[in-house]
């Protein structure tokens, strides 16, 4: 007994002993959240101290329970400089928890450039994203009607940390707020909502808000979309994109009218969409964007020096919890993707996420083909995503390609960055297809000969 209370002290001490949540004050900080679209950005811009004797290598950011599920980006630079002379550090982010954490509060832990010592101050800017954190209020609304949402979070910010001043602004896409929670000072200029500064706020503050705002933003939710990126050493990449989108907003209620849709645009229908617009590589060609039905003519195409740009419009406008499913195919110059490492082993760099602007995608899979007799493939990612490996089997392939499978979740425009597949492969499977294509002529020959000269012996009968 005696023995595991003094464990369990040894354990107390240990912990408050390496834990920094003491040896840190906020001292100012100020929050901006972009709520002008469905994808909600959070830029959070915070001064550090170092309070106590020890070192300090990193610090914790905390959040409630009702955003850690929404959370689909948690990142954080280190600015030294001033002014012009600003230069930013990438910091790690990953995600860590807390034994003791009150509320189930979720945290990320960003791990400094270097211990700060004491008094020392470090300023940092962090960049969170949350999807599906905007509710429709009404949930259901008629074709001529504008959607409304509430916006929920906390006046002041939450953190294991004494912050000693602070401020809040909320930005929304328009100047109609129906409402939002007082908490003195706060008030509304235009498009921000703007609440504190407030001083001295003791660790894990919170103050729950409530926006509500107009926003007849598209709500483009891709349900699912799998990406399939084939190499093919002949010559171009091939890209096929399945779709399955969706309008997250208020749903629709009532019937549908086409001809007050396209005679009023502007009133009837604003919270519809029925125009999209996917960001596609530079000289990409043989482009299509095809449904269930066939092929879709109603799009345009600008490809230009830096990205292409396509631009589409679905069968019928999409209001809130309609569907489209559709396919978008492309082929792009290999010479342009894939590289050859310094090792030998050949690497394709290809963009990571959604061609398409401003939209969220709950599941996200890209499967990268490899050619035919491609070996030890790896993937490079900067952020955690899962990963498979597949077998696919194509037309004249004698021991089919390896697939490498990537996928993950709750995927926002902010994960378009690049991504790498190595893999090492024998030119001599280079030779496979052609091999089976001579093959393939040869057995036809043959065969047409046998038939020719069974013919003959008929006809000579
Ligand atoms: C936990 O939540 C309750 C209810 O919202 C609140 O009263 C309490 O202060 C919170 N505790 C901490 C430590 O944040
Ligand atoms: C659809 O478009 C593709 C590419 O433009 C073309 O090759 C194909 O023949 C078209 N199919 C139909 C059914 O029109
Ligand atoms: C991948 O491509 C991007 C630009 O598209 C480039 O900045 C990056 O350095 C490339 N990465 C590798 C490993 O080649």
């Amino acid at each position: 007994m005696a023995a595991r209370i003094w464990i369990f002290s040894v354990a107390v001490a240990l912990f408050l002993s390496f834990s920094s949540a003491q040896d840190l004050q906020i001292v100012n900080a100020e929050r901006r959240i972009d709520l002008s679209s469905h994808i909600v950005k959070a830029f959070l811009t915070l001064k550090v101290e170092n309070i106590g004797k020890d070192p300090a290598a990193d610090m914790l950011l905390a959040f409630p329970p009702t955003q850690i599920k929404h959370l689909s980006m948690v990142q954080a630079m280190a600015i030294t400089g001033k002014k012009k002379k600003k230069t930013y550090l990438p910091l790690d982010v990953k995600p860590t928890e807390q034994p003791d954490a009150p509320n189930d509060t979720g945290y990320f832990l960003v791990s400094f450039a270097t211990p700060l010592t004491l008094g020392e101050t470090v300023t940092l800017e962090v960049l969170y994203i949350l999807t599906h954190s905007l509710e429709p209020f009404p949930s259901e609304i008629a074709q001529s009607e504008s959607q409304l949402v509430y916006y929920r979070d906390s006046a002041v910010i939450l953190s294991p940390y004494h912050i000693k001043q602070q401020t809040t602004f909320f930005k929304t896409p328009s100047a109609r707020v129906e409402s939002f929670t007082s908490v003195d000072p706060a008030n509304r200029a235009g498009k921000e909502i703007k609440y504190g500064p407030y001083e001295d706020r003791a660790s894990y503050s919170y103050a729950p808000v409530i926006v509500h705002f107009e926003n007849n933003s598209p709500f483009a939710v891709v349900e699912e979309l799998v990406r399939e990126i084939e190499i093919s050493h002949w010559g171009s990449l091939q890209i096929t994109e399945n779709y399955r989108l969706t309008h997250g907003g208020a749903r629709h209620k009532g019937v549908f009218s086409r001809v007050d849709y396209q005679s009023r645009r502007s009133i009837s229908g604003s919270s519809s969409f029925n125009a999209l617009l996917a960001v596609l590589p530079p000289k990409v060609n043989s482009v299509y964007y095809r449904d269930d039905i066939g092929n879709i003519s109603t799009s345009h195409l600008r490809t230009g020096f830096k990205k292409s740009e396509l631009e589409f419009e679905p069968r019928y406008p999409l209001f809130g919890g309609w569907r489209a499913t559709f396919i978008i195919g492309y082929r792009v110059p290999l010479e342009d993707y894939l590289f050859e490492a310094p090792d030998g082993r050949r690497y394709l760099n290809f963009t990571f996420g959604c061609p398409l602007v401003e939209t969220i995608v709950n599941k996200l899979t890209i499967k990268v083909v490899l050619p035919e007799g491609s070996k030890d493939p790896s993937a490079v990612l900067p952020f955690t995503v899962n990963q498979d490996l597949q077998v696919k089997y194509s037309y004249l392939d004698i021991v089919g390609r390896t697939v490498v499978v990537l996928q993950k979740d709750n995927v926002v425009p902010t994960h378009n960055v690049p991504f790498q597949v190595y893999y090492t492969f024998k030119p001599i499977y280079m030779l496979a297809e052609p091999f089976m294509l001579v093959s393939a002529f040869f057995f036809v020959f043959v065969a047409s000969l046998a038939y020719v000269h069974i013919d003959l012996n008929i006809v000579k009968k």
